[in-house]
């Protein structure tokens, strides 16, 4: 990612995210995908694709036609699964994602190592691909769950949910953390256990509230943008302008 986004002049990932459609009319929901792809890949470092596609285009139907033209254009291609099963059955899903042609997927790591996670970081470590750890969410009710007051394993005094996950991510070795931008003093106390050692993603800024210089200051490597390129006028200039104002913060 890192080669990438310095070939590319972008830490920008493009959340390829499109509203609902009847499944009668997936080949328009292609249509559009394929057109703000082609638009916006110049701006761009990796497209981060949803269930949003992949549930009604298949993975090894329509979604591989986008697939193809992400990797022809030199960039990667990550899948927001958010792996969150038992063990035999996220290696499966892994699997699959691996196979369709994903560089790397996602993954919450409130379902443990053993029997959890493990058997999908040994199959993206042999096939050279990446998994990503959530670590905390964007939305507003994500501290319910990530912002958590638990027992420090390590201490036994207490502790945050999203510092033991952030510990786990390098103990894990894992190949990035997600972070929400609506959540900056989050991306500083992560980025403060994970130095430059694991980058972090950010995804929430603009509809979700987040900015890209807050997310950038504290410690945030990639930006992911969703519905603010996706869904505006003109997704070829809003994420110019998003990359733009990332290079500004350099
Ligand atoms: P918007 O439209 O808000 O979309 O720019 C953001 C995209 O990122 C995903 N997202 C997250 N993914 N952890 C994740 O792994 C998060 O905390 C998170 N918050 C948002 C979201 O699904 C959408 O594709």
């Amino acid at each position: 990612m890192e080669q990438t986004a310095r070939t590319r002049k972008s830490n920008i990932i493009l959340a390829l995210d499109l509203p609902f459609e009847k499944p009668e009319n997936k080949e328009k929901l292609l249509s559009k995908a394929i057109e703000i792809l082609e638009a916006t890949h110049p701006y761009v470092c990796a497209v981060k694709f949803n269930r949003h596609l992949t549930l009604p285009l298949g993975i090894f139907n329509g979604v591989q036609q986008l697939l193809k033209r992400v990797h022809d254009e030199g960039l990667l291609a990550i899948m927001d699964c958010k792996v969150n099963d038992m063990g035999a059955t996220n290696q499966t899903i892994a699997q699959y994602y691996y196979a369709a042609g994903f560089d790397a997927l996602t993954a919450n790591p409130f379902v443990g190592w053993n029997e959890g996670l493990k058997p999908v970081f040994n199959i993206a470590h042999e096939l050279k691909r990446g998994v990503i750890l959530l670590t905390y969410m964007s939305h507003r009710g994500a501290g319910e769950g990530y912002g958590q007051t638990v027992l420090d394993p390590k201490t036994g005094g207490k502790t945050s949910q999203y510092i033991v996950f952030a510990r786990k991510a390098l103990k894990w070795n894992a190949d990035g953390v997600v972070v929400g931008a609506t959540y900056p003093e989050k991306i500083r106390e992560i980025h403060e256990i994970l130095g430059e050692k694991i980058p972090i993603y950010s995804p929430g800024i603009g509809v979700q509230g987040g900015t890209v210089k807050s997310a950038l200051k504290t410690g945030a490597r990639y930006l992911i943008v969703g519905r603010a390129i996706t869904l505006s006028e003109n997704p070829a200039e809003t994420a110019r302008k998003i990359r733009d104002m990332a290079k500004s913060e350099e």
